[in-house]
């Protein structure tokens, strides 16, 4: 695929004149459009970036139908909503112009220039970097260089914050070693040194001892899913530590893990028998290594060893954490929990798991639910006390 076709004006009104893709109108509409003259590899090219446009909207929105993409630059965009969070978080900072060390087809630097930051975009990639320079093109604050950013003045740019999201993936496949990553993770930590304020984009994995001591790293997680984390350094680390960022149905809400150096473990917590109310905390909480804090708050403990279920004796409503209130506890195999289902009614089911082998989509098979049956509950298969087990419960 070459983006460059697209971006002439023949290419650019062909696509524009595009309806919304559907995958069964592709043939007829390719026919069409070749009556009408048009090359059919424009054609291709068109109808390809109309369907990554079509599922670009998943993190861009609205603002999809006017972008460029590229297939492996939507899978590694920063999706709009955490793009806005890194954008607002260099804006807190005091931070005026950001370098974008490999932008990619460049969502974050899209929400750096729309936040009214000026950004130079440095991407290797021929198709991303054409991308990128269409999709900043809105912005006079916003200049793009196609070249590798290793050969490139960095200084002379004259921006005094970096970002860096480094590409954690190569042919489809995640790569798990950050000195893999491209640029590696002691090239990011190293050119966060050039600048006052950084921001570099790692796996919610990062291992606590490869992180500086003096940085801030921040989960982030969107509607339950984690989705990065961000290790800020200079003047965009707010203080040294470790903290969880969840957007909730747009809403923002802090938890900060009490660790004053991001590097140390977090402390395993003792175990208590099962109470009244079983509470999963937020995904970002977890990888932040908060749990001590969260437990402190609420009054909580782990419901065994190293697992991150937690059990108390009053509800909680907040953000970090999700609360259901314990029912009965089952042996953790199907005869059971299906004979115990039943003679509740219950015919719906959400199945967690943490700690056990159980594969809940072969576990919901095995269950025969009735779907005749109004009740519904949630199962959390895990270890009480060690013991495997299954909570029948409900979500409050
Ligand atoms: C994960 S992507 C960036 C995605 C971007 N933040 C976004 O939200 O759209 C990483 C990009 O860095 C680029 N890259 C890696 N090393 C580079 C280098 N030395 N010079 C320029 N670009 C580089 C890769 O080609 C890739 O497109």
């Amino acid at each position: 695929m070459s983006i460059k076709n697209l971006l002439t004006d023949t290419g650019a009104q062909l696509l524009n004149s595009l309806p919304s893709y559907r995958e069964q109108d592709v043939f007829s509409l390719s026919m069409k459009l070749r009556a009408e003259g048009y090359d059919p590899q424009l054609i291709s090219e068109a109808l390809t970036q109309a369907r990554l446009r079509q599922k670009a909207t998943a993190k861009f929105g609205d603002d999809a139908s006017h972008l460029i993409f590229t297939a492996d630059g939507i899978e590694q965009a920063t999706r709009k909503e955490v793009a806005t969070i890194h954008a607002k978080h260099f804006i807190d900072a005091h931070c005026s112009h950001i370098l974008d060390f490999g932008c990619g087809i460049g969502a974050d630097s899209f929400s750096f220039a729309s936040h009214g930051l000026a950004v130079t975009s440095i991407e290797i990639d021929d198709d991303a970097a054409a991308a990128a320079s269409f999709n900043l093109s809105l912005y006079s604050s916003a200049t793009v260089i196609h070249d590798d950013a290793n050969n490139v003045d960095l200084a002379a740019t004259g921006a005094d914050a970096i970002w860096i999201d480094p590409a954690r993936r190569r042919n489809g496949k995640r790569i798990k070693d950050p000195e893999q990553w491209y640029p590696s993770f002691s090239h990011t930590l190293e050119l966060a040194t050039q600048f006052n304020a950084a921001g570099i984009k790692v796996a919610p994995g990062i291992d606590y001892s490869l992180l500086p001591r003096h940085c801030h790293v921040q989960w982030i997680s969107v509607n339950g899913d984690l989705v990065e984390a961000v290790i800020w350094l200079g003047n965009a680390s707010p203080r040294p530590g470790r903290s969880a960022l969840i957007i909730k149905n747009g809403i923002e809400h802090q938890f900060d893990s009490g660790y004053e150096d991001p590097r140390i473990p977090s402390i395993e917590l003792e175990p208590r028998e099962l109470g009244t109310f079983i509470f999963e905390p937020d995904p970002a909480v977890i990888r932040s290594g908060s749990i001590s804090a969260l437990a402190k708050k609420y009054g909580l403990a782990p419901v065994s060893n190293r697992i991150a279920y937690m059990t108390g004796d009053c509800p909680i409503d907040a953000p970090e954490i999700s609360c259901f209130k314990v029912e009965t506890v089952i042996d953790l195999n199907p005869k059971a929990l299906r004979k115990e289902l039943n003679s509740r009614g219950i015919g719906r089911v959400e199945i967690k798991k943490r700690g056990t082998d159980v594969v809940p989509e072969e576990l919901r098979k095995k269950l025969k639910l009735n779907p005749k049956h109004p009740g519904s509950a949630t199962i959390i298969a895990t270890p009480l006390l060690g013991k495997h087990r299954a909570v029948l419960a409900h979500r409050q």
